[in-house]
């Protein structure tokens, strides 16, 4: 693992809708934090004042209010956003980020769900984003379970949970297909197992990224 711009970690978590993302975000920032590490928990779209306004007017009301195109520059503007204020600063004091998505999650929801603009997420986030996290958890999961279990939690947020199983079947393949393409900062992880059991693996495979 390479920490070639900051001394901290990067972590990122990523997976369909209801795969137990923030669940195992927190277990594991608590678990690190009981191992001495300082944490920063955080979320995209998200974590910061400016990146939190972007989501609401992403997430909430008619989610044909913005065109494909329109949705990669709001998300990677959020993502700037929480990349100056939040990550950068956390990462240059040494501490470890834990990410509920960042820009994998734009590579398939706006990369694939729409048509084909993988290249055009891809050459904003060179030019805007440009970097990538030291380690990202895909919790891999069956999307019809994913599904049921994001239902149950449903609040005032427009997802994509809402386009149904197909959509989420799309993304489960992309997904894996992003792992395979980055083979060296993804580790693919079997969400369908309690609570506890995913979340003795990501632990074994952090603490195994840490040392
Ligand atoms: P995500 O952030 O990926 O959408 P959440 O962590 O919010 O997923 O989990 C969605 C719902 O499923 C929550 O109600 C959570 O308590 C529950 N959940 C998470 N992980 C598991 C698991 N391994 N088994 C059963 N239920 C789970
Ligand atoms: P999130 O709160 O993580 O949803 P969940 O807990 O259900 O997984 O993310 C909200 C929605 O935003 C989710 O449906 C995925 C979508 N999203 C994108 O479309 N593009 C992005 O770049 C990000 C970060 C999220």
């Amino acid at each position: 693992m390479t920490h070639t711009k900051t001394n901290g970690l990067f972590l990122t978590f990523e997976g369909i809708d209801g795969s137990g993302k923030s669940t195992q975000c927190r277990l594991l920032s608590d678990a690190l934090q009981r191992a001495g590490y300082d944490t920063v928990l955080t979320r995209e779209p998200g974590g910061s004042p400016g990146a939190e306004e972007i989501r609401r007017m992403v997430l909430e009301g008619d989610p044909d209010k913005w065109s494909a195109e329109t949705e990669i520059l709001l998300f990677t503007a959020a993502r700037r956003d929480h990349l100056e204020r939040t990550i950068v600063p956390a990462l240059a004091a040494g501490k470890v980020v834990i990410c509920d998505r960042f820009a994998d999650s734009t590579r398939m929801y706006q990369g694939l769900s729409r048509g084909d603009l993988r290249t055009t997420v891809d050459q904003l986030h060179a030019l805007m984003i440009g970097r990538e996290p030291d380690l990202t958890v895909l919790i891999d999961m069956d999307p019809t379970k994913g599904l049921a279990r994001a239902k149950a939690r449903k609040g005032t947020e427009e997802r994509f949970e809402d386009f149904g199983v197909s959509l989420q079947e799309q993304m489960r393949a992309g997904f894996l297909g992003l792992a395979q393409e980055f083979p060296d900062r993804f580790r693919v992880i079997d969400g369908d197992r309690t609570i506890e059991h995913v979340a003795a693996d990501i632990q074994a495979t952090v603490r195994q990224a840490l040392s």
